[in-house]
């Protein structure tokens, strides 16, 4: 497929990366030569993983792919897109209700920094009601999520709240799932 060689920036939080963000990857790689994914350090949202927890998910949900680089960034986005040479800013769009936000940040970053474009790009359908916290709500209140994340983002879950939090509907579902 013909792609422009430009390094896109994929910023984000991405705790945990869903496969919403996988699928926009994918988009972003089919127009440019490179997708760099920068979790952001320091964000003020308490996060359930740490950044080197959320590298190493990002490291095997996207092993073997060349063309994805991985990194983390503190500061102003457009100082780090600048720095690693990127003049694209990716972002997902899932919703209307994503709009008022994302665009408040792109009309932010054109105005700290007019050379860098912020693309949008939608992810399948079926992932517009995916998030990382309702990912997240879901799994600890034991609801399945395999549909919804890469199966390095579901191990390390369970690994994250074992002995943690009741995972009350869990043990209901695979209560049924034992009387059939
Ligand atoms: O996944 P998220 O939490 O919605 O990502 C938000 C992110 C990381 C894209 C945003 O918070 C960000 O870019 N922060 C860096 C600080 C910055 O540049 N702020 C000014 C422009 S809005």
């Amino acid at each position: 497929m013909p792609r422009t060689r430009a390094l896109a920036v994929f910023p984000g939080s991405f705790d945990p990366v869903t496969n919403g963000h996988l699928d926009i990857v994918r988009r972003g790689l089919a127009v440019f030569g490179r997708v760099r994914l920068a979790i952001l350090v320091n964000s003020e949202k308490q996060p359930l993983f740490s950044v080197e927890e959320r590298l190493e998910i990002l490291r095997e949900a996207f092993r073997g792919n060349p063309r994805v680089e991985l990194d983390t960034f503190s500061g102003l986005l457009v100082d780090y897109a600048r720095k690693v040479g990127a003049s694209v800013i990716l972002r997902g769009i899932r919703a209307l209700s994503d709009f008022d936000y994302e665009f408040q940040m792109a009309l932010m970053n054109r105005r700290l920094d007019p050379r860098i474009e912020t693309v949008f790009m939608m992810p399948a359908e079926s992932y517009t009601y995916v998030s990382s916290r309702l990912v997240k709500e879901v799994f600890q209140l034991g609801g399945r999520v395999s549909d919804l994340v890469p199966p390095v983002v579901e191990r390390r879950l369970r690994e994250k709240y074992r002995g943690k939090a009741p995972r009350a509907g869990a043990s209901r579902t695979r209560a049924k799932r034992r009387k059939r």
